[in-house]
């Protein structure tokens, strides 16, 4: 599945996502704690597959960011009827250098592509980029236990592409020393197309808020 990577083929990397890559679930885990914030900013937004999801409220503004400039071109084309969603290749140090903050900030599904270093830089920029009394929104998936069936095991070894998949532990521990209160976290099962079974994959879901807030 390397070969049907997103910045080889981000076009064919999006349909295998609505088809069965857990799009639908995805989309309702990014958007479960979204409250009617304005300035809603996406870390590695790829083609924009879960950005999607934030069409359904026209009142706010969306910048979503990665670092792979397919995707991005692809998630502006798409987008390109929205003026209220921007799409670009800035990194997340350069937003918080120029003291850019939003109140409700995504991470779904990026932090099992980076080490722990990587991932905790990204964690920080991001507290910066968040404004007092904004939201964190962070959901990964979390690594699969002996204990899961084989068809998770089965999905996680042809089709997971991130290299650092965590427990929900690990995933809690790298949040906290970033310096994210967590307000809540929870497991969620995740089925591949828009279908609620079977379970391919478990999300850990974490809100949090800047600490000190
Ligand atoms: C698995 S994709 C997730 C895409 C989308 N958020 C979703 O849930 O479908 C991970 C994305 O993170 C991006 N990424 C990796 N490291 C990044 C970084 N340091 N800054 C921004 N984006 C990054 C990758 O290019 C890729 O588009």
């Amino acid at each position: 599945m390397a070969l049907l990577s997103q910045n080889r083929f981000p076009r064919l990397w999006l349909t295998m996502q609505m088809a069965i890559g857990g799009n639908a679930c995805k989309q309702a885990l990014a958007t479960q704690y979204y409250s009617s914030q304005k300035n809603v900013l996406e870390i590695g937004c790829s083609v924009g597959n879960i950005s999607s999801a934030f069409l359904a409220f026209p009142d706010l503004t969306f910048t979503g960011i990665d670092i792979d400039q397919r995707a991005i071109d692809l998630a502006k084309q798409r987008f390109r009827d929205a003026p209220n969603f921007n799409f670009s290749l800035r990194s997340l140090e350069e937003l918080s250098r120029q003291g850019e903050t939003f109140d409700y900030v995504i991470f779904a599904g990026i932090l099992h592509h980076v080490d722990d270093e990587t991932g905790l830089n990204l964690l920080k920029n991001a507290v910066k980029c968040t404004e007092p009394g904004g939201k964190l929104v962070i959901y990964e998936p979390e690594a699969v236990k002996s204990s899961d069936g084989w068809l998770m095991k089965s999905f996680y070894s042809h089709l997971e592409q991130g290299q650092y998949l965590r427990s929900r532990d690990q995933l809690k521990h790298l949040v906290e020393e970033a310096g994210i209160h967590l307000e809540s976290i929870e497991d969620r099962m995740v089925s591949p197309g828009i279908v609620k079974r079977p379970y391919v994959a478990r999300f850990n879901l974490i809100v949090g808020r800047p600490g000190g807030n």
